[in-house]
């Protein structure tokens, strides 16, 4: 009997504390090295373990709404910034205002308003693998319109809006500059010199590295980490101007382990753990002010960038009817 009373109790005990114990879910769409990187940081600086699922922004949101009636994740973090604003507003998400929010730089906390937290911003552009160009006659692109060139026929891989938030961000930022019919023209003609759509937005510039096409759009910074890693890489900023991204944090609504998930967002928006990102090759110039930006980052004063339409162009009814028109009028047309 006082065995069975020791046993019952040492297992409400064990019970007990494998309550109390904290776990962040987190859903994770930056680079898979940063993503690694966390959770050792995080255990070191909180005790709280992290555990992390890595999908491309469009499939990170996709996957929430998919568990929006019984939320699995506790935090989003990173990826481009239109699909945490899509989140928000379909409810998916709720603002969390961080201790640190004064710290955020201003310019990104007044584009994206109190939706979702700044993360990081990085800009778009071409990485080019110029000795392939070489071996076509072609010179280095400088310019969107240098993209539809007939002899770049194969030569281009860009990630599919489906999947990739970077896609999504060419596609914005192309209807922001030319308007919405003359970029889905511009991206017929782009098309015909797409070897390979990717899932993810970093891949198309290891396709590049490698030679397999010459020119990835993706941001510029996958192609410094690209470059550092020894592929033969140059990064361009295209002339009319680029689209950039506010890369978001998010913590989801209902989430199982919320207490935890506001101390990850609060650990990861200091300067400490934002500077785990270029230890890793994420190039991204992070929110917070006091975070130094590397030295590797492209610097975003010298690049033309767009007046970007966050609020616009993150809308879920604005976002899912370009990503709709493009894959049904763009993605099926024979090349
Ligand atoms: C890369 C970039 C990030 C970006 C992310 C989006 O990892 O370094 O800055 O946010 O891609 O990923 P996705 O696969 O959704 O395009």
């Amino acid at each position: 009997m006082r065995r069975l009373f020791l046993g019952v109790a040492l297992s409400l005990l064990l019970f007990a504390g494998i309550g109390n114990a904290q776990r962040v879910n987190l859903l994770c769409s930056p680079d898979l090295a940063w993503c690694e990187a966390l959770g050792p940081a995080f255990k070191a600086a909180t005790g709280i373990d992290l555990e992390f699922i890595r999908l491309g922004s469009s499939e990170a949101l996709a996957r929430l709404r998919a568990e929006a009636a019984n939320p699995v994740f506790d935090v989003w973090f990173g990826g481009t910034g239109d699909p945490h604003l899509a989140a928000f507003n379909e409810g998916l998400t709720e603002f969390y205002k961080p201790s640190s929010w004064d710290d955020l730089l201003p310019s990104l906390t007044k584009s994206v308003g109190e939706t979702y937290i700044p993360l990081y911003t990085g800009a778009l552009g071409f990485v080019i693998n110029e000795g392939i160009l070489a071996e076509h006659g072609v010179a280095t692109p400088q310019c969107w319109a240098d993209m539809t060139n007939p002899a770049l026929k194969n030569l281009i891989a860009m990630p599919d809006p489906n999947a990739s938030g970077t896609a999504y961000t060419a596609i914005a930022t192309l209807v922001q500059i030319m308007g919405e019919d003359a970029a889905f023209e511009y991206l017929a003609a782009l098309h015909q010199n797409v070897q390979q759509y990717t899932r993810s937005g970093a891949a198309p510039g290891q396709l590049a590295g490698r030679g397999d096409v010459a020119i990835a759009i993706q941001f510029m910074h996958d192609g410094v980490k690209f470059a550092e890693e020894g592929f033969p890489l140059t990064v361009v900023a295209p002339c009319e101007g680029t689209g950039f991204e506010i890369g978001g944090l998010s913590l989801v609504k209902g989430a199982p382990e919320r207490d935890a998930a506001i101390k990850f967002i609060e650990w990861a928006l200091t300067p400490e753990a934002q500077m785990i990102a270029a230890t890793v090759g994420s190039y991204q110039v992070q929110s917070n002010s006091k975070t130094p930006v590397p030295a590797a980052a492209p610097d975003l004063d010298t690049i033309k960038l767009i007046d970007y339409d966050f609020a616009k162009y993150g809308d879920p009814a604005e976002r899912d009817r370009l990503v709709s028109k493009w894959t049904n009028e763009i993605f099926p047309q024979p090349r």
